[in-house]
């Protein structure tokens, strides 16, 4: 059953007023519904989402409904027009549902006896019959009564007592932003003064023992209150913010009004059991599920269809703020590197999508890395269109007019138009058109005069065939031969199929850099008659993105080259040597630059190359390329080393989490030539994860791991988040002949709870993740993966959808690889008593 955005249809009543009653039991949950429902146009019949549900009654003012007067479905119930009186009445209902029993983590479920709820998209629907939809906006009254010492839900507390709490949410929310939390859970708390000097009280509410792991988050929180203040002028609205963290989760948080609810891997955090990374990602999603209190829950979508009206506002919000918390350049190449790894691969393959997709079957299967980080890209591309000011003079529009709706894209574009008098028709295909375009550049010099040309083209994608041009900001500078900067960076804004920029009055040839800060996402190409040298801009760029790409590109080309039988290229191995001794780098930076392209993005590179790419090949020269920097570089790269040991305590802060990632880069190098045993003697030594789990990692892969990980298993067994990362290291690491035979023990092993979304993707993630691992070429590691999909889906669908994407690369490579990923998807189709969700992933990928 395919869902139409041309099909949307208005609600045809309003929602005044909905009370909740939960009397919590794990087998048998009674809920009581009581909603206001006013009636917009005449003689309507009422239809209401439920799944799931037993129903025990359902009444109109107080009278019970006849058999006749509605009607049942496995989706919901419809009361007939005839039952319903012309004015506003009260619907009652109650049902009855069992969430020990809901294994899909959607809906009100249990995790370790624990009662909690994950409504987006289409939860509620498990809850009680409901208009679930994100254009019914209602104020909620929830009364929870159970047998738990915290009973949670959105809004601010007006009546707590034992075994029964009373919330009410002032602001009219979509079902989808409702919470439940009930369990034996104790907080850590702290509060907040808001910019008009309103009190919130802060929680975050996590199992007994785990209270301690939670001043990061607390702190993280605290900053984004502030940040959304300062940067956008947004206050937060109610007397009480509360966070929980969850074990079992099937994403990584959710924004609940008032109620955040966290996978508790991005919550918790100490020295001795989180890394660098994760701190840094605790603090980003911290801040992302804040904003949406602005953007996603005081202003929501109109319907699913435009998920990344919140979504890229909100990522491109989060990106925003952990830029100004860190290193902004760092954080940049972070985040387009993320993007190419994940968002150019899907839009590169059967998967391709709009960031505003127009049909769907199952809307759980576009949360997907187009609608949010491709989502972000846009948002900052009309920033640089209109200029900061204009962005915030947007924004400040954008509160003003749409506070308290349910919006669409097109509202989002035209508060742009209207505050900034710019015609944005053309870039609206950003939204619309799916494709990653490709913009091909060339120039020439003349008489003083420099000229740009670019071409751009987007490639057709499933279901969209020629794309029409699109309104492409481009940053460029002009550098001379010395490095100097002849022209500071300006938007070329590019709107026609092949474009000309002229620049005069210039005494030499400059050096171009083109698309700095990544201003848009596209695939840059250079016309081979003059392409830029990568060398001297990775040396000289003033912009550092353009830096680092300038890196990238060289290292891509190199590997590439080596993949098909070339040899290291000096000019990258000299680079890197003179990058490494250059003091003034600053180390996060430095250590980006040393991190050579995933062997996916090799593949990848490969393919648009028009080859064929041979996962065998892409690891051994990739192997061979670092060997060749290590060997060139040893010296260097062991004082490197030894430099940025960090001494004192651990702190997660940006400097010396930056140190700890460039000593870790050049332990990674070293690895290759001195056998892991520096990477031994770190494991043995470290008092951080951070340095204890990269050294983990460096010496599976040196292939002298196994006391390593023994003693890592022995010492946190008890611990789920850093098993977690136990698991998914020793796949990620080895040698990519034993991954498979990793995974298969692995999953004999008792700590393997399948059924937990964590451990489950970490270890199977993890196998995914090791390239060459995963494609074996006799099809085994296709079989091993598909199989565990299909041993989830019917416990958990979302979950395995969204791990089915490990598949959506087939058409990359050769002809028996193609035929052994399509045969298992095709299993995987043909499996009866698929998932909604499992079945559309499947039949898209198999095109
Ligand atoms: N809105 C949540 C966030 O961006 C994610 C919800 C994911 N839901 C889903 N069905 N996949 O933080
Ligand atoms: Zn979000």
């Amino acid at each position: 059953l395919t869902k139409r955005l041309s099909d949307y249809q208005p609600y045809p009543f309003e929602l005044e007023m909905v009370r909740l009653d939960f009397r919590l039991d794990p087998d048998a949950t009674q809920v009581r519904a009581r909603m206001a429902m006013r009636p917009l146009r005449a003689a309507s019949a009422l239809e209401l989402d439920g799944e799931g549900l037993v129903l025990r009654k359902i009444a109109v003012d107080g009278r019970v409904l006849a058999a006749s007067e509605y009607t049942q479905s496995d989706t919901g119930l419809v009361i007939h027009a005839a039952a319903l009186p012309a004015q506003t009445f009260t619907l009652e209902t109650e049902v009855e549902i069992a969430p020990a029993a809901n294994t899909a983590l959607e809906g009100l479920y249990m995790s370790n006896g624990m009662y909690c709820t994950q409504c987006e998209a289409e939860g509620f629907r498990k809850i009680t019959y409901y208009p679930d939809r994100p254009d019914v906006m209602a104020r909620f009254h929830v009364t929870v009564a159970g047998d738990a010492p915290v009973l949670l839900s959105n809004g601010n507390p007006v009546a707590q007592e034992t075994g029964r709490a009373e919330w009410v949410d002032p602001w009219p929310k979509p079902a989808y932003l409702f919470a439940l939390v009930a369990g034996d859970l104790v907080a850590h708390s702290g509060s907040f003064t808001t910019m008009s000097g309103r009190e919130v009280a802060l929680n975050i509410w996590v199992r007994k023992g785990d209270e301690t792991r939670c001043a990061f988050a607390l702190e993280a929180l605290k900053r984004s209150m502030t940040w959304d203040e300062q940067v956008y002028g947004r206050e937060y609205d109610l007397d009480i913010f509360n966070i929980v963290a969850v074990d079992d989760f099937n994403m990584g948080a959710m924004e609940n009004k008032g109620l955040n609810i966290f996978n508790s891997k991005w919550v918790l955090a100490s020295p001795e059991t989180a890394t660098d990374s994760d701190y840094e990602r605790i603090e980003g999603i911290i801040a992302h599920e804040y904003f949406h209190n602005w953007t996603g829950n005081r202003i929501t979508c109109r319907d699913w269809f435009q998920l990344c009206l919140k979504e890229g506002l909100t990522v491109y919000r989060d990106q925003s703020f952990t830029a100004d918390m860190r290193l902004g350049p760092v954080k940049r190449i972070e985040d387009v590197s993320a993007l190419r790894a994940r968002q150019f691969r899907e839009d590169r393959g059967p998967l391709s999508h709009p960031p505003r997709p127009d049909h769907y079957k199952e809307i759980n299967n576009f949360y997907t890395a187009t609608v949010y980080e491709k989502g972000a890209e846009i948002v900052g591309m009309l920033r640089q269109l209109v200029g900061p000011q204009g962005y915030r003079d947007a924004l400040d529009l954008y509160f003003e007019r749409h506070d308290g709706q349910a919006c669409t894209i097109e509202d989002w574009l035209k508060v742009f138009e209207d505050s900034s008098g710019r015609d944005l028709r053309q870039f609206k295909h950003w939204y619309t058109d799916a494709g990653t375009p490709r913009l091909q550049v060339s120039d020439d010099f003349k008489d003083g005069t420099y000229t740009l040309e670019f071409t751009q083209k987007t490639d057709q994608t499933p279901g969209q065939g020629d794309k029409p041009a699109r309104h492409i900001p481009i940053a460029v500078g002009l550098l001379s031969d010395t490095g100097a900067d002849l022209i500071e960076t300006k938007i070329l804004e590019m709107t026609e199929p092949r474009q000309s920029f002229v620049f005069e009055g210039l005494s030499q040839r400059p050096v171009p850099s083109i698309l700095r800060g990544f201003s848009a996402p596209v695939v840059l190409e250079f016309d081979t008659g003059h392409p830029p040298d990568s060398a001297f801009l990775l040396a000289h760029d003033s912009d550092p993105f353009n830096r680092w790409e300038a890196g990238r590109r060289l290292a891509l080309q190199t590997v590439v080259a080596m993949a098909q039988g070339g040899a290291a290229d000096p000019s990258y191995v000299a680079a890197i040597g003179a990058l490494i001794k250059d003091g003034a780098a600053d180390p996060a930076f430095c250590a980006l630059c040393l991190a050579l392209p995933s062997e996916d993005q090799i593949a990848q590179a490969l393919h648009e190359a028009g080859k064929s790419p041979d996962p065998v090949a892409i690891h051994r020269a990739r192997e061979a390329l670092a060997t060749a920097l290590a060997n060139a570089h040893e010296d260097a790269l062991s004082a490197l080393y030894d430099a940025m040991a960090v001494s004192g305590p651990y702190r997660p802060d940006p400097e010396p989490a930056g140190q700890r990632s460039l000593r870790l880069a050049a332990l990674a190098l070293l690895r290759r030539i001195d056998g892991g045993a520096r990477a031994q003697a770190l494991f043995d030594a470290a008092d951080n994860m951070t340095e204890s789990l990269a050294a983990l990692g460096q010496v599976v892969a040196a292939g002298v791991g196994e006391a390593a990980l023994a003693t890592f298993r022995d010492r946190w067994q008890g611990d789920r988040l850093v098993m977690d990362k136990w698991f998914a290291i020793q796949l990620t690491a080895s040698a990519p002949d034993q991954a498979l035979s990793r995974a298969e023990k692995l999953v004999q092993d008792p700590l393997f709870d399948w059924k937990n979304p964590n451990r489950f993707r970490s270890l199977m993630s993890g196998f995914a993740a090791n390239h060459a691992g995963f494609h074996r070429v006799d099809g085994a590691g296709y079989r091993f993966y598909a199989d565990w999909l299909l041993r989830l889906d019917p416990l958990n669908p979302q979950v395995a959808a969204r791990m089915s994407t490990a598949f959506e690369t087939w058409a990359r490579y050769d002809l028996t690889r193609q035929s052994l990923m399509r045969a298992e998807l095709a299993r995987i189709a043909q499996t009866e008593g698929l998932s909604r969700d499992l079945s559309e992933m499947s039949a898209r990928m198999l095109g």
